[in-house]
């Protein structure tokens, strides 16, 4: 089942252009989008105080990267609960909230046991999920099947850009009301129907991103800064290194830096910044700007024909993608870091689809 493919992971990675395709099939039009397991929520989305977007480890972050579009393009306040944390707390859920779980198996057990919490506070709970007839999909009000097809590899990387996908016709949708954003709605459906063909084309990084890895090999710890749309993908990339490539490496908003992170920074860390276009790239500059001037061993990520502007002196190791509406970024920026962990696995010796100690499916709390 794994055809030319040595691992699970490495097919599913690869299989993104195709994932993200049956992800959006039937469902975008030109016109808007059409989510047969929304329509008749709607309405009552639009009136929540507040969305709620909970669940855990890669499925949080996918929720993570969805929520500044989701507050952009539906006004209503986004908050994010990692599922174990809202229990841990007995945090506030009201009536009026519409509550968003994520799961890629749909049976996750804090998920679902946050669900129980959710569903007995009484506010109206929307499951995006990959699995059909799934707890998750059962048990809330209504939701999206993401459609990315069955994931096999412990290291969740397709389901992760098609829930961000699934999100972002999700938020399209119950924005579809307001006129003062029809403009950029339009730019993110024409930036999401370029999608498979960006991922095709960043997929290309295959063997760059292997080279790399073999420079990271014997690195203790890798650092990844990100912010705005891409502080999830610097999560989501070191969640990967981490999980699969048994490699210590954290995930940090790049406008933390100075707040203690920096300490860190000598000429052997490895160092991602992820510094695509978007209205946080100057900020970026300078972040980068900082840490060379402390002899940071930097690779940065940036939209093709940026090299020179993210790293003038040219002593950054540097990673070009294809640019894309910038909220959607984060699906094309995580790709590189999936290829990335899979080869520093495979480098490193350890077991791709099957991690020490995880498990596919957390069914236990
Ligand atoms: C549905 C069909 C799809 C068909 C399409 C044609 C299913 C599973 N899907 O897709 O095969 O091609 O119509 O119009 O039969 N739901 C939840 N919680 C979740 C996920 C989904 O309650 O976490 C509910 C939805 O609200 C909906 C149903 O499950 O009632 C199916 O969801 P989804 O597959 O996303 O709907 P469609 O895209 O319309
Ligand atoms: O099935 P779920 O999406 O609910 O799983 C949540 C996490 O257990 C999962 O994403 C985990 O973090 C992955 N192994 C990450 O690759």
């Amino acid at each position: 089942k794994k055809g030319s493919y040595d691992h699970f992971m490495q097919k599913e990675i690869h299989e993104q252009p195709h994932s993200l395709t049956t992800t959006m099939r039937g469902r975008l039009k030109d016109s808007g989008v059409l989510l047969g397991g929304l329509k008749e929520y709607l309405k009552t989305i639009r009136r929540s105080r507040r969305v709620v977007f909970i669940g855990c480890g890669t499925s949080y972050n996918a929720a993570l990267a969805a929520r500044p579009f989701v507050e952009e393009l539906t006004g209503i306040p986004v908050a994010m609960e990692v599922a174990s944390d809202l229990l841990d707390r007995q945090g506030p859920i009201y009536r009026e909230d519409t509550a968003v779980f994520v799961s890629q198996s749909g049976e996750t057990a804090d998920t679902l046991f946050a669900l129980d919490y959710a569903l007995e506070n009484g506010a109206l709970c929307v499951g995006i999920t990959n699995t059909v007839g799934s707890t998750l999909s059962r048990r809330t009000h209504c939701g999206v099947h993401i459609n990315a097809g069955c994931e096999i590899g412990v290291a969740s990387t397709k389901a992760y850009t098609s829930q961000i996908v699934a999100m972002a016709m999700l938020a399209l949708a119950v924005g579809s009301d307001q006129i003062s954003t029809q403009a950029r709605r339009q730019v993110i459906i024409s930036g999401l129907s370029s999608l498979p063909s960006k991922a095709s084309e960043v997929l290309k990084l295959d063997a760059e991103m292997k080279e790399l890895a073999s420079s990271l090999i014997d690195s203790e710890s890798l650092l990844v800064f990100g912010r705005g749309y891409n502080y999830a993908t610097a999560l989501e990339g070191a969640l990967k290194v981490k999980e699969v490539a048994l490699m210590h490496s954290e995930g940090m908003l790049a406008g933390e830096m100075k707040h203690g992170p920096l300490a860190l920074v000598d000429e052997n860390l490895p160092i991602i910044v992820i510094a695509t276009r978007d209205a946080c790239f100057s900020k970026q500059q300078s972040v980068i700007q900082q840490l060379l001037s402390r002899k940071g061993r930097l690779i940065v990520m940036c939209s093709e024909g940026d090299a020179s502007a993210v790293c003038p002196s040219g002593s950054c190791r540097v990673i070009k993608v294809p640019e894309v509406a910038d909220c959607l970024q984060p699906v094309i920026n995580i790709i590189p870091l999936q290829l990335l962990a899979y080869h520093l696995t495979v480098l490193r010796g350890f077991d791709v689809d099957q991690p020490r100690n995880l498990a596919k499916s957390v069914t236990t709390q």
